[in-house]
């Protein structure tokens, strides 16, 4: 069960799903470190809310203070499936923050400089990593994109440590353009669909951001979640409350 004496590193925290996870862990009085490469970006998010420490997941030796005393990782970090302006291109050929570069290595990296008696490292994948050869996966896969979730969440499988694998469909809510964390904190999927989960990367379907922020978060209390991988999307009608024991039941 979290509780205040743990801390809790978000890395892309300024994400669309990281921000969401930021604030639903303050929500829960949580203590939160938020991993970002833009200081003046989180601390507009954020205000001083959190602990905020200026990190590159390329670079591992950006990543030593950032995992101080850290007792939990979610990691959402993320780039576009498709080059864009993201990728940082140095020409037509090379991009400095590639899939490959950012959601491979640049995880794997992370989960290297995590300390060996971290609580829970929780990566969030993608739906598609064992479909990457039929419809639509292999189009969304021309880039690498699924190919590097593959590698990052074999990464953590191998490394030892305790890990949760969140794989959501499409995302769907946000990113959020407003900074202002009340806004976010108010963010609900009220009278939208119900949450499914399912193993084996066989769902099909859209998932709502807020969502995944809320299972990356949930899961933690759950030991049942511990080295276990699972699919999420949003389907069917909402219920009032969310059972989280029963939807984790499933997986295990
Ligand atoms: N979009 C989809 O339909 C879809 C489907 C399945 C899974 N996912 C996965 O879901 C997660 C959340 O997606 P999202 O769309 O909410 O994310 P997003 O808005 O694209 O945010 C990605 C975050 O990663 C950070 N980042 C990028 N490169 C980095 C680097 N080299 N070092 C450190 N941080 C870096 C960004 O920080 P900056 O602000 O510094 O750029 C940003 O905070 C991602 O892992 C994504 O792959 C997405």
């Amino acid at each position: 069960m979290l509780d205040n004496s743990d801390l809790i590193l978000v890395a892309g925290a300024t994400g669309g799903v990281g921000q969401l996870v930021v604030a639903k862990l303050l929500d829960n009085n949580l203590p939160v470190r938020a991993l970002t490469r833009n200081k003046n970006k989180a601390k507009q998010m954020f205000e001083d809310r959190v602990n905020i420490v200026v990190g590159d997941l390329r670079y591992p030796d950006t990543l030593t203070s950032a995992i101080e005393n850290v007792t939990h990782i979610i990691c959402c970090t993320g780039t576009t499936a498709f080059p864009s302006q993201r990728w940082d291109f140095v020409n037509f050929f090379d991009a400095k923050n590639s899939p490959q570069i950012v959601e491979g290595e640049g995880v794997k990296n992370l989960i290297l400089a995590a300390t060996k008696n971290l609580k829970r490292f929780v990566f969030v994948s993608s739906s598609g990593v064992l479909r990457k050869d039929s419809l639509p996966f292999n189009i969304l896969n021309i880039f690498g994109v699924l190919d590097a979730k593959l590698y990052g969440e074999n990464a953590l499988k191998n490394s030892g440590l305790p890990y949760t694998i969140i794989r959501p469909g499409r995302l769907i809510d946000g990113p959020y353009t407003s900074y202002d964390l009340n806004t976010l904190l108010r963010a609900k999927t009220d009278g939208k669909k119900a949450v499914v989960i399912g193993t084996g990367d066989t769902l099909n379907g859209e998932t709502s951001r807020i969502d995944v922020a809320n299972v990356c978060v949930e899961c933690l209390n759950y030991e049942l979640t511990i080295n276990q991988g699972f699919d999420i999307i949003n389907s069917g009608k909402r219920p009032e409350v969310i059972d989280w024991q029963q939807l984790f039941s499933q997986i295990s």
